[in-house]
Formats: C-alpha cells, structure tokens, sequence
C-alpha cells in the first residue's frame, strides 16, 4: 500500500497488491485523471497516459496552447464553466450569480489511517491499520475557497475511498448547488452498466444495458437510498460477466437522496459521478464554514462481477460494519410478523415461541403492533409504550418468559415515523414533515417525524431508550416503511439541507442508540428493502432484505443484493405457504435452501402450519453448523435467475482456505426428462479431495471445477414415485427437478 507523490511531474500513484489509481496536476492546475486498474509498476513519469493533440473545435484555457483542453481531458473533479462542456462535479453560485471557478492545487498531505466525515456526523468505511489516505487541496483564490478531494486505499482490498469537502474563508456567502463525492474518468466508452432496480417486494433487480454516447442517472429522490435504486452500479470492459474481465463499482455509504450519473462522450471518455443528489440540494456556505460529502468506495476487478462482490463483501465486513465482530454470527429467529400481522397476544406468542424453541429457535422477534392501541397500521406511532391489553404483563412480562424458555428476545420499532392518532402528534403536530399551507401526503396512514430538528432527535432516542431498557432486549428491528413527502422543515433556514439533515438526524439516533446500546443487534429494515445500503450496515450488521418471502422471488432479490452485500447483511426468513405476496406453494426444503445464504429465520406460525417441524429442526441444524462457513467464506454466483427464464439459480460459498464449501442450486418449473446436468463449482482448490454429502466417491477440486458435480438424483418421471401418494414428502426430498421449485444443497468438505 503506497501513496507516491512526485514533485516533477506532479503525479499521484496510489497503488497496493491489486490496484493502481494514477492522477496529476494538469498545467492549468486543475487534476487529471490517468488510470485505475491492475497495479502497474511505479515510473518517474507517467506522461505517456496524458493525451494532447490538435483537435478540431475545441476550446482551450490556457494562453497560446491551442492543444490543451478540458473537453476531452480526464480528470478527476471537473466542473462547468470553462473548457469542459458536462455538468461536472460542482456547482458554486457567487453573490454575483456567476459559477465560474478556479480550483488549482494547492497542496497534499499523505497519512496513515482514514479520518471520520465531520467527527463521525456521516457513517464511512474505518481502518484498521490498513489504510493510507491521501488528501489533495485545490483552492480557488478568487472565493478563498478550498474543495479537498480525499482518497483512501486499503492494503487487502481493490477499493478506493472518495470523497470531497468544501472550506470558505470569503466574505460573502457561496450557494453550493452540487457537490459530488467522486468523478472518474474511464477510458473508452465499451461499457455494460449495471444497476439494481425495483420496487416494494421486488428489490434489486439486476438490469444490464451498454454505455451509449449521452447520460444515464440513476438516483433517488425519497429521502431514503429507495426500493427503486440501489446506490450501486458497476461497469464492465465490453460486457460484464460473473468470473471475467475488468469492472468496476461504485457504492455510496449514505442513505438518503443520491444521483449517479455515467456519461459516455464523443471523446471516448465514459465519466461517472456519485454523491448527494443535488436536485434540491443547497449548502449556503458563509465564512469559516464547510460541507462534507459521503463517500463512494470504488472497486475494480479483473475477475468480473463475482471478484467485485467479494472485495466489497470483505472491505464492507472488516471495515465498515462496525458492529461485525460483536454479531458475527447471525441469530436464528422467528419473527411474529407473517405468523400474526397485528392480531396477537401473549398467549398467542408464548406458544409461538415455544414452539420455536421446540425448533432449535434461537431469537424471538415481536413486530408491529405491541404499542398502545396499534391494531392496524392507522394508529400510535411514536407512543412508544407497551400496550396492556395484548400484552398484559408488558414487554418486560413477556420478555422474562421467553427469556426463561432459553429464546432472546427482539422487538420492532419504526422511531421515524409519527401517526395523526397518537398521543404525540396531539402534543407535537408540528414534528410532522410538512409544507407550510399544502397538503400533506401520507403513507402507510402514517407521517414523516422531522429528524432535521435536535430536539425530535432527541425526544425518540429518550422514549426509546427507555423501552430498550425495560427489559432484557438483544436484537432490534429498525423500520421505515415511507418515502418523504413535502420537504420542509421550520427549523432550517435553507431548505436546500433538508434531505441531508434528516439522513444525518437518524445517523445521530442510530448512533446514540448503539452506543447505548452495544449489546443489542439493530436490523435495518424499510419496507423491506428500503434502505439497503452501506451506511445502514454502518450501524446495522443486517438488513431485512425485502417483504418478499417467496423462495424463488427471493432467488432474485438476494442474487441481486449480493453484487454489493455480504451474505452476513442479508436476512432472509422461511415463510408460509401460500406464500403471502405471491401466492406461490413451494416446498420446506427449498424455502430453507434459499434462506440459508445470509441471515437466517422463520417467520410463520410454526403451529397453525402443515411445516414439518421435525424439517424445521434439520434446517435450523444445518444452518448451526454451517453458518460461520456462510458469513465467513468467499460467495460466487453461478446461474443466474435473471439470464436463464428464471428457471435455475446456483451459487456457492467457499471457506478462505477452500477446504469446505455450500452449494446451493435451485429449480424453478419442472422440465420433463431433464436429465443428469451436471453443476459445475468454482472457487475450490484443484488439488483437495472433496466429499460431498449423500455421494459415495469422493471428487477432486480439478473434477468439481471443470466437470462439476454429478446430479445423481433426478426426477425424469420415470422412475417409480407414485405422486399421488405423498406428494409433500416427495416434495421436500430434495430431489432436484421433482414438482415445481426444487433445489438441492451440496456439502463438500476436503479430505
Ligand atoms: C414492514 C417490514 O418490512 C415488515 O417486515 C414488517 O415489520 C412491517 N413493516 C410491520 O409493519
């Protein structure tokens, strides 16, 4: 890991094992970009990756050069005004009206380790002895203004941490109307993007499109990181494929509105953008003051998208969840909501939960409705008091007998959140997000509490202090079921701020209640997957995926979350049948195949089902035993639910030392005579003898690799099942291509 710095050339080499970023000071003071990717060897002069030439029709900044032009130049924080025609990176407003600026290079220092973003005010990825950090100030002599561009590189890893912050000494004050983490220029235009995309229940959606001349966004504009958008996307060399070829991603730690843009140009460049979303977005900066942007962590891979989830993956578990090492493994839990949606009491859960236990359960997690009067979604948000009718001996009643019946125990909460029936909105109507004079739109019945203002902070971190203190609680359930509404808040002069201000009021809760609260596990959640993003996982190390419960839906939505998340991130429950979003039948066995590769529960009442409890059992077994290898291993895709109609999912978890590895594939329809595929495996070691569970030979890693395993049991309709006879047992056999959404489990193990 070195940060070079040379005097002469004025060129920047960040480099470690995996990765070099090239950068310099260009003649008019401004910085150019010259090259991310694969380490290459450090030169005293990198001159021969700048370009100049006589280009036609350009114009140009500097006095008798008729080459020189930020038109086609790369660079690494370009801006409008000058010679470079995109909307670039920032935007200042002088008092005259005026946006054109002058930032040149000033200076840089070059130190070990990775400061906090404003003391901490926005979660960002640490170090750990790992990291070296460069900071570049550029200054602007006309506005006495700095824009710093910091850049961290981690030993182990092929990411590169970006942000940027402005400081003003002027006089007046400056409008700051965009202010972007990060720009990137990458050569050529030859690029596949890839987003993930949806909505409610159908989150994370893989889309693919190539880069074309002109500007693709994607963004969001809902005060949270959205079901729409995820604040990813990667680039691949000609197509991005799962094992090959350079790509490269981009991810945003912030959870509130963000914009990223990718624009190829008639210059063969493709410049990428990432940051707060400046729609909307102002920073009114007076003298003395400065702003702070999130960071985006950029990462390339030569070995495609499966080589870029896994630096993510490893960056994001060693160097951003903070709360990694205290909950490595995740608890099993049965989560009430599915099994009772509002319609429960204590008896209800008592049996629920002793069945649970009766399952190997380890967790149980109380959901919505255990707060005064809240027996649909109408009422009593933000009377965070236990609600005496269902649960007569309250929290801490209930909490002692699941405690005393050798569960732990966790509960729901949505502290954003505020409804018109409720005994706070009676005292404080005017915490509601709301425009002066509009109307005011609700969602889910219910209405936006304004975390911009301290004191509404603080209220909801004191009143749900005190229900986390109550009782003996170790696993929380944050939610946020809506999108923000007519922004405004009275307690802000300038308007501009309100989306960032209320992201970091719930980082200021999130903070002071972990902080409070270390022993207690906090699961993000948004109606579902929301708000599935790096900052969250900042605080949160796990994240309620999507309200999708239906295994093969969820084939998708966790192939999808995967590209950027760690399986330890992505929790995922077995539900009932019908499923309840989708009306769907599948088998047990395949709703615990697909829910063990992250997080793992149940969330269905485990009495009133047909659900095999002595399979339940198995299941929770399996995931005992196996968890630490699915938190701790390397997690390949192999088939995709999205390439294939749907009909086949693989992918695979290797241990770091390949010694053990869990392959799980799955069936969508049932093909007749689909005989003998074998899977082939990746990520094994070609030297090491596997056994595999259920076969009788062993198999080499060479074998497994470029061969794969035999599917010995397969269903070709010939072979002697009676269906009529049990068709849940043949079902849940595991055999692969039996009935409808079938899936199977391989265990390898080296010898
Ligand atoms: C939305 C969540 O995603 C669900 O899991 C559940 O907690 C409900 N909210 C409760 O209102």
């Amino acid at each position: 890991m070195n940060i070079i710095f040379n005097e002469v050339t004025k060129e920047f080499h960040l480099s470690n094992k995996n990765i070099s970023y090239i950068f310099k000071v260009l003649k008019n003071g401004q910085l150019g970009h010259l090259y991310f990717g694969k380490t290459i060897r450090h030169r005293e002069d990198f001159s021969s990756l700048y370009y100049e030439d006589l280009i036609g029709c350009i114009t140009c900044p500097v006095e008798n050069d008729v080459k020189f032009s930020l038109d086609y130049t790369k660079q690494e924080f370009p801006t409008f005004g000058g010679t470079n025609f995109t909307e670039g990176a920032f935007e200042i407003f002088l008092p005259n009206g005026s946006y054109v600026t002058e930032f040149k290079y000033k200076s840089h220092v070059i130190y070990k380790g990775k400061n906090k973003i404003n003391n901490g005010e926005i979660p960002s990825t640490y170090s750990n002895d790992d990291v070296t950090t460069l900071e570049v100030t550029l200054y602007d002599d006309l506005i006495k203004t700095e824009i710093t561009l910091f850049y961290s590189v981690f030993e182990n890893s092929s990411i590169v941490a970006r942000r940027a912050k402005i400081s003003s000494d002027f006089e007046e004050a400056l409008n700051i109307e965009k202010l972007m983490s990060c720009s990137l220029d990458l050569d050529g235009i030859n690029y596949e993007l890839l987003e993930l995309t949806g909505n409610w229940i159908n989150e994370r959606n893989v889309e693919k499109t190539n880069v074309i001349k002109g500007k693709h966004s994607i963004y969001s504009l809902r005060g949270i990181s959205s079901h729409q958008f995820n604040p990813f996307f990667a680039l691949g060399k000609g197509k991005i494929d799962e094992f090959n070829g350079d790509t490269y991603g981009f991810s945003l730690v912030y959870s509130g509105n963000f914009l990223a843009d990718v624009e190829a140009t008639e210059y063969q460049l493709t410049r990428v953008s990432m940051g707060i979303n400046p729609f909307k977005f102002k920073v009114i900066l007076n003298k003395g003051e400065s702003f702070e942007t999130p960071e985006v962590l950029i990462g390339y891979s030569p070995k495609g998208l499966n080589g870029l989830s896994q630096n993510y993956h490893n960056l994001f578990k060693a160097n951003l969840m903070k709360s990694f090492d205290n909950f490595k493994l995740p608890p099993i839990v049965i989560n009430n909501w599915e099994a009772t949606y509002f319609d429960f009491n204590e008896e209800k859960l008592l049996k629920l939960a002793t069945k649970a236990k009766e399952a190997g359960i380890e967790t149980f997690v109380l959901d919505d409705g255990w707060f005064l009067n809240r027996n649909n979604d109408k009422t009593s948000l933000g009377d965070w008091e236990v609600d005496k009718s269902k649960l007569p001996n309250g929290l801490d009643g209930l909490c002692s007998k699941i405690n005393d019946m050798g569960l732990n125990f966790g509960l729901w909460i949505e502290p954003e959140m505020i409804s018109v029936e409720s005994d706070l909105y009676r005292k404080h109507s005017d915490w509601v997000v709301s425009t002066p004079n509009r109307q005011v739109s609700h969602g889910r019945n219910q209405y936006v509490l304004d975390f911009t203002r301290k004191e509404v902070v603080q209220y909801i971190y004191e009143s749900i202090s005190k229900v986390l203190s109550s009782c003996n609680i170790t696993y929380v359930k944050w939610d946020m079921n809506r999108a923000i509404t007519e922004s405004f808040s009275t307690n802000l002069e300038n308007q501009g701020l309100f989306y960032h201000n209320y992201i970091l009021g719930v980082y200021e809760l999130y903070e002071k209640l972990t902080t409070k609260f270390p022993n207690i596990m906090f699961e993000g959640c948004a109606s579902g997957g929301g708000r599935f993003d790096p900052a969250m996982l900042y605080y949160s190390p796990q994240i309620w995926t999507s309200d999708n419960t239906d295994a093969v839906e969820r084939l998708k939505i966790q192939w999808g979350t995967s590209i950027v998340y760690p399986l330890r991130a992505i929790s995922n429950h077995v539900s009932a049948v019908p499923n309840h979003q989708v009306l769907r039948n599948t088998p047990l066995v395949t709703r615990g195949n697909t829910a063990y590769f992250g997080a793992f529960g149940y969330e269905l009442d485990l009495n009133e089902t047909k659900e095999d409890i002595e399979l339940v059992k198995k299941q929770v077994e399996f995931y005992k035993k196996h968890r630490e290898l699915i938190i701790d291993g390397d997690f390949y895709r192999i088939v995709s639910p999205f390439d294939n109609d749907r009909n086949m999912c693989v992918w695979q978890v290797v241990s770091k030392d390949k010694k053990k590895s869990i392959v799980g594939a799955y069936k969508v329809l049932a093909k007749a005579n689909d005989f003998k595929k074998n899977i082939k495996l990746v990520g094994l070691d070609n030297n090491l003898e596997y056994k595999i569970e259920g076969y009788e030979r062993t198999f080499f890693g060479d074998e497994l690799l470029n061969i794969g395993v035999p599917i010995t049991k397969v269903f070709t309709g010939a072979n002697g099942f009676v269906l009529s006879e049990n068709k849940d047992e043949i079902e849940n056999s595991g055999i692969f291509g039996i009935g409808d959404y079938s899936s199977q489990i391989f265990v390898l193990e080296s010898i």
